[in-house]
């Protein structure tokens, strides 16, 4: 599965729901989640996002991530189309440390 990283939060670009062929992107208040049971590993999202925030979770060091990823998925409505991001979503690309700051 691939899995939706911290550099997300804040950011939520959303180019990424748009290209997933299975719909599997869930939707919270400034983040994506990937369904990792839904996403059948196509990688076409990876490139999509601007903030590099898409990571296949054979790469180590996510597996945090991941959990998150599949906890929130259960939680969050699914997202196919492109909505609004944030005003200050380029200001947030790349910023150290936006864990903290995840809307649940
Ligand atoms: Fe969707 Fe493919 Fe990305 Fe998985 S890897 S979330 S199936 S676009
Ligand atoms: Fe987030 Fe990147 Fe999608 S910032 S909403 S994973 S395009």
């Amino acid at each position: 599965t691939y899995v939706v990283t911290e550099n997300c939060i804040r950011c939520k670009f959303m180019d990424c729901v748009e290209v997933c062929p299975v719909d599997c992107f869930y939707e919270g208040e400034n983040m994506l989640v990937i369904h990792p049971d839904e996403c059948i590993d196509c990688g076409v999202c990876e490139p999509e996002c601007p903030a590099e925030a898409i990571v296949p979770d054979t790469e180590a060091g996510h597996e945090k991530w991941l959990t998150l990823n599949a906890d929130y998925a259960k939680l969050w409505p699914n997202i196919t189309r492109k909505g609004v991001q944030p005003a200050d979503a380029e200001d947030w690309n790349g910023k150290p440390g936006k864990e903290q700051y995840l809307s649940s």
